[in-house]
């Protein structure tokens, strides 16, 4: 198919739904990829603690997919700044800051500093989170606040800095994410569990104030991922959990990275106050 007529096919717009999408992809697959399946263009994401594990790999998804990427990290610059080049190098315009998300004003400036320079905030990823894991008679005081500040009263105050922008645009996407753990409960995780648990609470909420101004609010669920956050697990521990899971392996950052973008795009535009569990079937 020559390229003008597939581009005028692209510039008309949910073409897939015309059931053109399918012939422009058997006439010119490559040019297909290239141009209609960016689902993300022109989209621009925020992503809060993307430097390694989840985060990182939702971030290159979104690049992928062709939204300009803003991250955060704490304190890792050099992992930063190298995210922010393969993010550049894939042809996303890239922010990187370093921003803790549990500092309100902070959440607050970051916002403000995505909207000046990107002129609009489409996607925002609630990811940042800790584990200060202890049984309860052992947990302290420090312990319990320290992970129900990082995991949820970040999301409120993303949230709440990014309402005012999705308002104006009458959009916006917010994908929050969970944990199996906040359905569930874990013993040793009881602060963990209680944040991931009010992350689910405060999504639907947000789901049921906001969807009439077109804005969604879901969140992920993701069961055990191999990341830095699981890797205390012994290899045997990890072996007999992968056991207890109906797709007999452990979850990969990449399948997290998967649903978030199905949440972030068109696709998943009548979809709104859900938990999507990315578990292997984990919790069934
Ligand atoms: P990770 O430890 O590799 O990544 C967490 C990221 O959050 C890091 O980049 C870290 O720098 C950042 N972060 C921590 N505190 C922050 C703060 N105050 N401000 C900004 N950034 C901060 O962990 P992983 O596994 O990638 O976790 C990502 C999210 O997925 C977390 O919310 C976690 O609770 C959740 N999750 C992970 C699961 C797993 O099995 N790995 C399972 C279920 C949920």
């Amino acid at each position: 198919m020559p390229f003008l007529l597939l581009l005028f096919l692209v510039s008309f717009g949910s073409i897939d739904q015309k059931g053109v999408g399918t012939f422009a992809a058997r006439a010119s697959p490559d040019l297909y990829k290239k141009v209609i399946m960016k689902q993300l263009q022109g989209k621009t994401a925020l992503i809060t603690g993307a430097s390694r594990g989840i985060g990182y790999a939702i971030a290159r998804k979104f690049a992928a997919a062709g939204a300009n990427v803003v991250f955060t990290h704490l304190s890792n610059d050099e992992q930063g700044q190298a995210l922010a080049e393969e993010l550049r190098v894939m042809g996303s315009k890239v922010g990187v800051y370093r921003s803790d998300a549990a500092n309100f004003a902070a959440v607050a400036f970051l916002v403000q500093e995505v909207v000046r320079e990107f002129g609009r905030l489409d996607v925002l990823v609630n990811n940042a989170g800790i584990t200060r894991d202890g049984l309860l008679l052992r947990m302290d005081e420090q312990a319990w606040d320290e992970v129900l500040r990082v995991n949820l009263k970040s999301c409120f105050n993303t949230v709440k800095a990014a309402t005012r922008t999705f308002l104006q645009q009458r959009s916006g996407v917010i994908i929050n994410i969970a944990s199996v753990v906040g359905i569930k409960g874990n013993a040793g995780q009881a602060n963990y569990a209680a944040s991931k648990a009010g992350i689910i609470g405060f999504t639907k909420s947000v789901a049921l104030e906001l969807g009439a101004r077109n804005i969604r609010s879901n969140a992920i669920a993701p069961g055990f991922i191999d990341t830095i956050m699981t890797k205390d697990l012994t290899a045997a521990a990890a072996q007999d959990w992968a056991k207890a899971i109906p797709l007999r392996r452990v979850g990969l950052p990449e399948d997290v990275a998967n649903c978030a973008l199905f949440l972030a795009s068109d696709a998943s535009s009548y979809i709104t106050g859900q938990v999507i569990q990315v578990d292997g079937g984990m919790l069934t």
